[in-house]
């Protein structure tokens, strides 16, 4: 049998373990005999990598954020992930479209979901979204204080929190609490992807 293409991306307030659960969801599918193509946004394009520098630093406008955010985006869906899909790759997307839509616009009063969504209407949706749901308090004890980037405070995950919570409803995303141990939350993730492949066949 010939593997159908998914794309999957996995998204979250800081420490929600999208980085963690990306890597797990991999192994296990590729356990099953799956082709898995595991990539991250900011991406390793050169506009990702200033986006990481950009990310420590106070004095960056939120819309420099958000343009810069949506090219990589671009490049990263036409260069890479349209690629790997249409060799027949699953491909896992940690953070995608939904961590633009809800960092930047929670960022500034002047940026709207719809602006957001219209600078980032080039590239491919994923076929599952899921949002890895922390509460902000189990989130911030997570990181260590010097590891903090600007967007991490915890009024601003709570804020990011809401967000997600609101848009996981009105797109009808996944949401799976990401304050359980490690296991379990994984297992959560297997089973919608699961039930999602075995839909495909
Ligand atoms: P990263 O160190 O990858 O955080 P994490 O491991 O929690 O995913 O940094 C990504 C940061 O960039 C994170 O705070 C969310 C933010 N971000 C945006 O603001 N907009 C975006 O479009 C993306 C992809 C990430």
């Amino acid at each position: 049998m010939t593997q159908k293409a998914l794309f999957i991306a996995l998204e979250g307030g800081d420490a929600a373990g999208t980085t963690t659960h990306s890597h797990l969801l991999k192994g296990f599918l590729e356990s099953k005999g799956f082709k898995v193509y595991l990539t991250q946004e900011p991406s390793q394009s050169k506009i990702g990598i200033l986006i990481r520098e950009f990310l420590k630093n106070k004095e960056i406008p939120p819309t420099t954020d958000a343009l810069l955010f949506a090219a990589d985006r671009d490049l990263h869906y036409k260069n890479e992930i349209k690629n790997k899909l249409e060799e027949g790759y699953i491909v896992i997307s940690d953070r995608y479209i939904e961590s633009s839509i809800v960092y930047q616009s929670v960022q500034s009063d002047k940026i709207t979901v719809d602006w957001v969504k219209e600078i980032n209407k080039f590239v491919g949706l994923p076929d599952i979204t899921m949002i890895l749901d922390i509460n902000p308090k189990i989130a911030l004890a997570r990181k260590e204080a010097e590891d903090l980037e600007k967007f991490e405070d915890s009024s601003f995950l709570a804020k990011v929190r809401n967000l997600y919570l609101t848009r996981a409803k009105e797109e009808n995303y996944h949401i799976i609490s990401s304050d359980d141990i490690i296991e379990i939350v994984q297992e959560n993730i297997q089973k919608i992807v699961i039930e999602k492949i075995k839909n495909l066949s």
